[in-house]
This record gives structure tokens, C-alpha cells and sequence, in this order.
């Protein structure tokens, strides 16, 4: 007999049943104690009673009827922009106000009637209803060993070794083909992140129109893409290059720009900056021109431009690289060399 057998019976026996009656003990089990008798509610013996409790339930429901009256009345009758003083709450919209309190009074109101109604006028006897033992048969159980044998035996798998090794082998191999894709996880990117398609004298080339930009075209607010002359979309290699050296420029007033040296990159408040965002590599795209924030779409890194691409929220770990710009002879906007830092993602070591 286990020690749980023994408290059973040490302590359980004087247990009182769930609901208060005694539990008979019949060898080391219990006797259900089944449900204790039902108790008739007023309602249940008293018409009047019953009658009383469907008018209350009735009250309600009517109630919530009136409230959505209410509702509907104050949504047509009290203008947007009246304010009246509720106590603890201070200034609020009338409207606003009234709208809330009709419709939690309507939901409110059939939600009591419901449970009102519940409570006094449906019947609460409780009924058992038995419920069939779930576990199979012993001729059942044996059958299914009995199917089971005799379908391994006619699969032949336990007689034909060479199958069934290859088989084992096969399903093990499997997986390995999902541990070699971790080699596409490498190799690190090394040094080539530090070189991109921009060089000194390079002139920036509008994204959408493939024409050389000039300052003077760039407006005060405006957000541009740009790419290094001499990419093509044509080119095999076009992809790769634009991946890295894909820029947007920005103009703002001069005086809004609080890093120096980054308005010092720059030319009469335009900006340049690398479009890749230095969390995974997404291409930035969203521009805030009153704060001068630009988000990545991705995970929501936002950067400040006017601030030398400072990250200001957001899982990106680098500020955006610059690229330093002038103009040249005949006004265009031309790199005075490549990024002064690498491109894209930080999470691999950077030079
Ligand atoms: S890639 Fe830009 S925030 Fe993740």
C-alpha cells in the first residue's frame, strides 16, 4: 500500500463531502457524493415573486432601449466643439461626454438584465450527466497491437535490414542540409563595406531622372535619392554597387544644423547621407522635414540629419555615414571622396 493509499484512509474519511454531507468510503475509494439537493429559489414557489423579477429584468432591458435613444439624440443634437465642466474630470467634450455615458448605460443595462434574468427566473437545477469511460476496451487495446504487428510485419521492415539501415541513414542525413545553409550566415564582410562606388569628383545622379544634380535644384525640405555617375541599372554588377552607395540628400536651413562638422560636409545646408540603415540594412526612406528625423521602415530607427545622422530611437547601433559634397565648376554637387565610415549593419566588426 503506498503512503498516499494510507492517508486516505488516515484523513480522508472524516472529509466532508463537497457539499457538506458525509462521503462514504467503500474500500479505497469514495462513494459520489452526488449533488446536493436543490433549494427553490423564491421565484421558483411564488408567481408573484416571478412576476416582480420579470419586470425588474424587464426595467432593464428598457433602460438600455432609452439609453441608446439618448445616444442617438446627443450625437445629433450636441455640436463637436461643446465643452462642459464634470466634477473630477474638469473640461471635456459635451459630446464626447454624453456619447460615452448613453452607450455604457445601454450596454450596461442589458448586461444587468441578463444576469438579473439568470439568476431569479431560469432555472438553476444543476443535472448530471454521465459521462462514458474514454479508455478502450482490453479486446479493443488488443486489437490495435494485433493490427500494429501485423502491419510491421507486412511492411517487411524488421526483415529487409539493408531497407530499413538506408532509411534511418536517409532520415538522419536530412537535417544536414539545413546546418550547411549556415554557411551562407558568413563570410564576413571584412573590408568590403569600407569601399563603395563613390570617389572625389564623382557627381551625384538623381535616382529617379538620371541627371546630374545641382545645388541650386535641391528646395529647403526636400528629400532626394541619389547614386554615384557611371552606375547603370543595366550594369551586371548594379545591385551590389547600389547597395552600398544608394544616398539621400537633404537641404536645410544652415542655422538648423547642430553638428559643425557635418554642415561642414555638406554644401549651403545641402546634406548628404547613405541611404542603408546601419541596423540590418534596410533602405531609409521616410523624411520628417520639420525635425529633420528620416525612419527606417523596417524597425523603426530614426536618425537625425540635422545632427550629424545621430541614431535618436531604434535598434540601429552607428549614426548614418556622410558623404562629403561641394560643387564643382559648373555647379553640380560632386563627393569629395568615399564614406569616412562603412556602410549598413554594425552587428560584424568594423574597421
Ligand atoms: S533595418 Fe533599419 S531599423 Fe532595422
Amino acid at each position: 500500500m503506498t503512503s498516499q493509499d494510507n492517508m486516505s484512509e488516515e484523513h480522508l474519511p472524516e472529509a466532508a463531502g463537497s457539499h457538506g454531507g458525509a462521503v462514504a468510503v467503500t474500500g479505497d475509494s469514495f462513494a459520489d457524493p452526488g449533488l446536493p439537493p436543490h433549494e427553490h429559489r423564491r421565484t421558483d414557489i411564488d408567481e408573484r415573486a416571478a412576476a416582480r423579477a420579470e419586470r425588474q429584468v424587464a426595467l432593464w432591458f428598457v433602460l438600455s432601449m432609452l439609453a441608446t435613444v439618448g445616444f442617438i439624440a446627443a450625437y445629433v443634437a450636441i455640436k463637436p466643439d461643446k465643452v462642459v465642466y464634470i466634477f473630477t474630470l474638469g473640461h471635456v467634450s459635451a459630446l464626447n461626454f454624453a456619447l460615452g455615458m448613453t452607450l455604457g448605460v445601454s450596454l450596461f443595462a442589458i448586461g444587468a438584465g441578463a444576469v438579473h434574468w439568470a439568476r431569479t427566473l431560469m432555472s438553476d437545477e444543476e443535472h448530471i450527466a454521465e459521462r462514458h469511460p474514454i479508455e478502450a476496451s482490453p479486446e479493443v487495446r488488443e486489437q490495435v497491437f494485433a493490427d500494429f504487428r501485423q502491419g510491421a510485419k507486412e511492411s517487411t521492415f524488421g526483415r529487409r535490414k539493408l531497407i530499413r539501415n538506408t532509411m534511418i541513414g536517409a532520415m538522419a542525413m536530412v537535417p544536414l542540409s539545413a546546418v550547411v545553409l549556415f554557411r551562407d550566415l558568413g563570410p564576413l564582410p571584412e573590408k568590403k563595406l569600407d569601399n563603395t562606388a563613390w570617389a572625389a569628383g564623382k557627381r551625384l545622379v538623381n535616382m529617379n531622372t538620371n541627371e546630374p544634380m545641382k545645388a541650386s535644384d535641391i528646395t529647403v525640405g526636400s528629400l532626394t535619392f541619389a547614386m554615384p555617375e557611371g552606375v547603370h541599372e543595366s550594369d551586371a554588377d548594379f545591385q551590389e554597387v547600389i547597395a552600398k552607395a544608394a544616398v539621400m540628400l537633404v537641404r536645410m536651413q544652415p542655422d538648423d544644423i547642430k553638428d559643425k562638422q557635418s554642415a561642414d560636409w555638406g554644401y549651403q545646408g545641402v546634406l548628404v547621407y547613405s541611404k542603408i540603415c546601419t541596423h540590418v540594412g534596410c533602405p531609409i526612406s521616410l523624411y520628417e522635414q520639420q525635425t529633420h528625423h528620416v525612419l527606417c521602415p523596417c524597425h523603426q530607427s530614426t536618425f537625425d540629419l540635422s545632427d550629424g545622422g545621430r541614431v535618436i530611437f531604434g535598434p540601429a547601433g552607428h549614426p548614418l555615414p556622410q558623404l562629403q559634397v561641394s560643387v564643382n565648376g559648373e555647379g553640380y554637387l560632386e563627393a569629395l571622396g568615399d564614406f569616412s565610415q562603412p556602410v549598413g549593419p554594425g552587428f560584424w566588426e568594423r574597421s
